[in-house]
């Protein structure tokens, strides 16, 4: 027999979040969380999935019926799009020199998908010109697109045109809303988006594990026409449906305690209003970049493709990234993170996201950020926070 192990009391640092995700989770969203579970066909239960679907329906703008929660974290979405809209031989065109669409790239080869790689630099917004090239050269099934890239900090402008184009060859189009959905403009219909999932832990300051998706009419009959049957049973968005929607028909069984969280999170959204969210994100952020450039430090992606719930921000030449990150949590228990892939060492990732887009928040980070600079011996231009 082995013996217990022994552990103490669950414990955990106040933490500020502050870096790519998660955010921190709103307080009313945790006392939902705390709420006894319910059967996963309890007729309360069933109300409350459909108090998420229409929430969500305004979250993202939309009045798709195919309006869910995946029960997984925001790569699930991100397989469950690419798994029931690809069929086997299909060509999806995506940004492979892309930190996600080089995930994306690899989920379409394991469903049997061909990848027609959109060969362009990773570290800017997609350019229709390129877009359309790709197009008129390739016969493209479904088309990957990042509305928010949270390892670059930049906000994918003209959806609309990119939509445009793909629909003018007949593709579909898949958008990852994970970084901007609550948090920046996003209008899934008027943008003729037609399959766009999100993310519970960022903008909307949840918990991981209840994944906002959402499947346009014209995309939900090419996943019920399928020749073959989706590669996994488990995100079978045809089987999911059945469960969401009026058969009611078990499918798994919810994590109860996730919903419950995403319910509530969604209704402060509702509540705050999306227009003046978006503003909120925006003005918090903006005193964030506001001090970053007084202390004399550059943000990383432009001013016009700049993505407010996601900062980046140069690492001066001679300060060690690593050691600034370390300074804020042990001194004033702010995460942020470092770049990711080929952006390691190069930036530093903050993120606004929801709750944790606080302007006391940003007074305490760029503090911090201030102090740990001085440390290394970088000269702040001027002060952080204006007198
Ligand atoms: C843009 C984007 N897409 C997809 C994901 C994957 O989400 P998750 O880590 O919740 O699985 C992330 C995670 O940060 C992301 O930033």
């Amino acid at each position: 027999m082995r013996s217990p192990p022994e552990t103490d009391e669950l414990d955990t640092p106040p933490r500020i979040l502050m870096g790519p995700g998660p955010s921190t989770i709103d307080p009313r969203v945790l006392k939902a969380m705390s709420t006894q579970a319910l059967g996963y066909m309890d007729p309360r239960f069933l109300d409350i999935m459909d108090d998420i679907q229409e929430l969500l329906r305004y979250t993202f703008q939309t009045n798709n019926d195919w309006t869910l929660a995946i029960s997984g974290t925001g790569t699930a979405a991100m397989e469950a799009s690419i798994g029931n809209l690809v069929e086997p031989g299909e060509k999806v065109l995506v940004r492979t020199t892309a930190y996600w669409g080089d995930r994306v790239a690899q989920m379409t080869r394991r469903v049997g998908g061909e990848v027609v790689p959109l060969d362009v630099s990773g570290t800017d917004p997609l350019d229709p010109d390129d877009v359309a090239e790709a197009f008129a050269a390739n016969d493209i099934d479904v088309f990957y697109i990042c509305h928010a890239d949270t390892t670059t900090g930049i906000r994918q402008p003209d959806m609309s045109e990119l939509t445009d184009i793909a629909h003018e060859h007949d593709a579909y189009t898949i958008v990852d809303c994970v970084t901007s959905l609550s948090g920046v403009e996003l209008h899934v219909d008027d943008w003729g988006i037609d399959v766009a999932y999100g993310s519970p832990q960022k903008c909307l300051s949840s918990t991981p594990g209840a994944t906002p998706l959402t499947v346009n009419e014209r995309a939900r009959e090419k996943i019920q026409s399928r020749a073959s049957d989706t590669d996994s049973w488990y995100l079978d968005l045809d089987l999911l449906m059945e469960y969401w929607g009026d058969e009611r028909n078990y499918h798994h069984t919810a994590p109860v305690t996730p919903y419950y969280g995403l319910r509530e999170a969604l209704r402060l959204v509702a509540e705050e209003g999306l227009e003046n969210r978006w503003e909120r994100h925006r003005e918090v952020a903006g005193e964030l970049k506001a001090g970053i450039e007084r202390i004399g430090l550059e943000m990383a992606a432009p001013e016009e493709y700049w993505l407010p719930s996601l900062n980046t921000v140069q690492v001066p030449d001679g300060v060690d990234d690593t050691a600034v990150i370390e300074f804020l949590m042990d001194e004033y228990d702010v995460e942020i993170a470092s770049g990711l892939g080929e952006l390691d060492g190069e930036i530093w990732r903050i993120g606004c996201m929801g709750y944790s887009a606080r302007r006391q928040n940003v007074a305490c980070l760029l503090t911090g950020l201030e102090e740990a600079l001085e440390a290394q011996g970088y000269e702040v231009t001027e002060p952080s926070i204006e007198a």
